[in-house]
């Protein structure tokens, strides 16, 4: 596994997995923020967030000022208490010591009403699938074309969101990521497809590709995710039974043109 020596500062990795919900956890934020050269004093819209500890991450680690939009879908709490996640996120914050740099706001893509030009940068893991999943390709090219409007001209957007390696899904595998309410049949694209609709928001495309820790992130949520450990049959099955064949963790680093 690369090294990612910010994430590396937080080794508790149930903790972290209870507060965050997707592959890699810091370690994705880094490797993005990384590829997008965020740096302190930036403002950074954070897109879908959950309990935002990744923005609060970027928020202490790249000392960057987050508003971070979520439209914290009542139907999507895996780890849900009751308490609504603006208070997650509050604490979070107020535990990492940034209460004071991040901002969080119900508001989903692609209507999120900020004037244009309004960001320095944006950065966005493990949400824009659920877009295409429950909304498809319009909606999740909308949404792109949202984050191009609200970016600085020459401000960079750094994406990542599980997908796949090409072709259809294993046949042994095609039941497994076909079936609940947010298949991931329905949810995952590749690089190239994605890079290919940020070209079509207007985005040049400086980088896309696998994380080459795609699968050691992917064993990682499926050890300390709450959800996962609840029901082992759900994902660490379908990822146990994929093996690294079908699915992956991309991302697209696109700029708006100056
Ligand atoms: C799997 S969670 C990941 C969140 C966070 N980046 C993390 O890794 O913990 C995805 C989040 O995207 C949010 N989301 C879904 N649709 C969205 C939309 N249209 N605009 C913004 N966020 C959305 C969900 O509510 C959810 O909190």
């Amino acid at each position: 596994m690369q090294r990612s020596p910010r994430a590396e500062k937080y080794p508790d990795l149930d903790e972290i997995y209870s507060q965050c919900s997707g592959p890699g956890a810091l370690r994705t934020a880094e490797f993005v923020a990384d590829k997008i050269g965020l740096r302190e004093g930036m403002r950074v819209l954070d897109v879908g967030i959950y309990r935002g500890i990744q923005t609060c991450f970027l928020a202490k680690e790249y000392g960057c000022l987050m508003v971070a939009v979520d439209p914290w879908l009542d139907d999507f709490d895996p780890a849900g208490d009751g308490r609504p996640f603006v208070d997650h996120l509050r604490r979070n914050a107020e535990r990492w010591g940034v209460a004071d740099r991040v901002l969080g706001l119900r508001l989903g893509l692609p209507k999120i009403r900020f004037a244009d030009m309004s960001f320095d940068a944006a950065y966005s893991s493990t949400a824009f699938e659920m877009i295409r999943g429950l909304h498809g390709d319009d909606e999740y090219l909308a949404s792109l074309r949202e984050v191009f409007r609200v970016l600085r001209p020459g401000g960079v957007f750094g994406l990542a969101e599980p997908m796949h390696r090409g072709g259809p899904p294993p046949v042994d595998l095609e039941p497994l990521v076909s079936e609940g309410p947010l298949p991931f049949k329905k949810c995952l694209a590749t690089p190239e497809q994605t890079a290919e609709q940020l070209r079509e928001a207007g985005f040049e495309v400086l980088e896309a590709g696998h994380a080459p820790d795609a699968k050691e992130w992917w064993e990682e949520f499926a050890t300390h995710d709450d959800e996962c450990r609840r029901n082992p049959e759900g994902n660490p099955r379908m990822l146990a039974v994929d093996a690294g064949r079908w699915i992956s963790f991309g991302y697209v680093v696109g700029r708006r043109p100056a």
